[in-house]
């Protein structure tokens, strides 16, 4: 066991994580400047691991902030969340995306070299690889980020391999999520959006509420058995497990490695709605709208090497991220 820093841990996937850590056994320390974060979530966090929750608010731009934390606490690894993380808004503010997604992250390896800390878990993405070459996504497909989100995440991916490659006390955990799905089973933590979802679940959650009048199918015309988008959606407590496995290997093993966190299986726009409906109980409206910029048919994983470095494989399913999600969000709508 070890003691581990996540940086945005008060975020969608970050206090999933901090959950599953405190149950492996792990003591967790949060900093998060909480832009994309409930006020309560440390409250919440301290109902589900019925222990006290040690966050610091504050900003990974801020070098005196982490070097205090440093100062505080001996880490024995950092897994970082911190980051701006819509494809969309990264194409209107790239600066922005720069600025908070590598300079933040160069500023969180220059204070754990400071303090010594040399093993890091990295939240990167399936779209660092870009229009498919081949399906499904392999490790060593093609980088060909599109989106400046995505462009910041290679550019954190190389930096941590020239980190390594000039001094060797590094070692690290690439994490490529596909799409990131559900609740805890809590029902006490989910996701959260402050404004008009981007992502598929979030948006139909809140059509499922009445928040929004109808879900946007953006095209029906791809190349998919129903002609909607495929995705490879993955629970997000299975993501947390991921991030466990993938510190653990660090602090006893020391292995580098990059993985696809993701389930292998793809499911389309329809496929989600008739699940979501199912959870929710009621019929939801939508209608066929043009397709979205940047969208491309179809993606999924190969999970082969999640599975068989870190021992990680999937266990929930799209009705079980339907069902948390629903419950998530019911409970928060009525709270
Ligand atoms: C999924 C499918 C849409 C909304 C993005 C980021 C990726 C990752 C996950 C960070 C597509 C369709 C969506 C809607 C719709 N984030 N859709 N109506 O675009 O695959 O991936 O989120 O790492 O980086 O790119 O996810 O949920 O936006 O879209 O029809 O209102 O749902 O066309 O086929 P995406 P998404």
């Amino acid at each position: 066991m070890g003691t581990i820093l996540l940086t945005g841990g008060a975020g969608y996937i970050g206090s999933h994580t901090y959950v599953e850590l405190v149950s492996a056994g792990h003591e967790v320390v949060i900093v998060d400047n909480f832009s994309n974060a409930r006020a309560d979530v440390v409250e919440r966090l301290q109902s589900i691991t019925d222990g006290p929750v040690t966050c610091y608010r504050g900003d990974v731009l801020d070098k005196t902030f982490l070097a205090d934390v440093f100062r505080r606490h001996h880490f024995d690894a950092v897994i970082h969340f911190a980051a701006l993380k819509a494809v969309g808004e990264s194409v209107q503010k790239p600066l922005d995306y720069f600025e908070v997604n590598c300079a933040g992250f160069s500023n969180l390896l220059m204070a754990m070299k400071d303090a010594g800390v040399f093993r890091v878990v990295f939240s990167s993405t399936a779209t660092v690889y870009g229009e498919p070459v081949s399906l499904p996504y392999t490790e060593d497909h093609r980088i060909a980020p599109v989106s400046p989100y995505a462009q910041t995440k290679v550019i954190c991916e190389t930096l941590l391999r020239q980190l390594k490659e000039s001094d060797d006390r590094w070692t690290y955990g690439v994490l490529r999520y596909f799409n990131p799905a559900g609740a805890h089973d809590s029902a006490l933590i989910g996701e959260d959006p402050n404004d008009i979802p981007n992502n598929l679940m979030p948006y139909i959650a809140k059509v499922a509420t009445g928040e929004l009048p109808h879900l946007n199918v953006f095209g029906n015309d791809y190349d998919t058995p129903d002609g909607t988008g495929v995705r490879d959606y993955i629970h997000v407590v299975d993501l947390a497990q991921g991030h466990v496995q993938s510190v653990n290997k660090l602090i006893d093993e020391g292995d580098t490695h990059v993985v696809n966190l993701g389930t292998g299986t793809g499911y389309s726009v329809f496929d989600m709605l008739k699940s979501y409906e199912k959870a929710c109980g009621k019929a939801l409206p939508y209608e066929i709208a043009p397709r979205r910029a940047g969208d491309i048919d179809c993606f999924y994983a190969d999970p082969t090497t999640a599975r068989d470095y870190l021992g990680f494989e999937a266990k929930r399913g799209l009705d079980d991220m339907c069902q948390t999600s629903w419950n998530w969000v019911s409970r928060i709508r009525n709270s």
